[in-house]
């Protein structure tokens, strides 16, 4: 039986390099990172070198080398966000789930990340969880929402 990144690989054509970021993004979507076996099953696939694949990868902040946890969270650092407060933010959340932002948990239950202006400015400070937006964030507002998180995250008998 093929396994999981063969069975992507199979959707697209052999050495059609136009296909590398299509692919990428559903290994990282499937796998959640790009593991060094992924970049070189996709070198093999697309007759490109590894080195290109990687120098794509790194080039979008959305691909991962590692294991990225089941909940991803994001805050916005752009300017707008940062003077009001989103640096304070982040510290809130670092302190929160005990990791740096770039971390995850080690139940890799969460990520925390810090990303550039998402171009809703108006919004700011905005934390993003698994790709929803959440404007006006303060300190109050970001533990109210991790402590919603966390309620849906955890095991049914815990
Ligand atoms: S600075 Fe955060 S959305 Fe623009």
């Amino acid at each position: 039986m093929a396994n999981p990144i063969e069975k992507i690989l199979s959707h697209y054509e052999s050495r059609d390099k136009s296909s590398l970021i299509a692919i990428l993004q559903t290994v990282q979507k499937q796998e959640g990172y790009l593991s060094p076996e992924a970049v070189d099953s996709i070198s093999k696939h697309l007759r490109i070198s590894k080195s290109q694949v990687f120098s794509i990868a790194t080039f979008y902040r959305s691909f991962s080398f590692t294991p990225k946890g089941k909940c991803c969270i994001s805050v916005c650092l752009g300017t707008a966000c940062h003077v009001r407060g989103a640096a304070i933010i982040v510290e809130e959340l670092e302190r929160l789930l005990g990791i740096k932002a770039g971390g995850t948990t080690p139940d890799f239950k969460y990520s925390l990340e810090t990303v550039n202006c998402l171009g809703a400015c108006a919004l700011g400070p905005i934390v993003v969880v698994d790709g929803k937006y959440h404007g006006q964030m303060n300190i109050g507002k970001t533990k109210t929402l991790l402590e919603k998180i966390q309620g849906e995250l955890k095991p049914e008998n815990s």
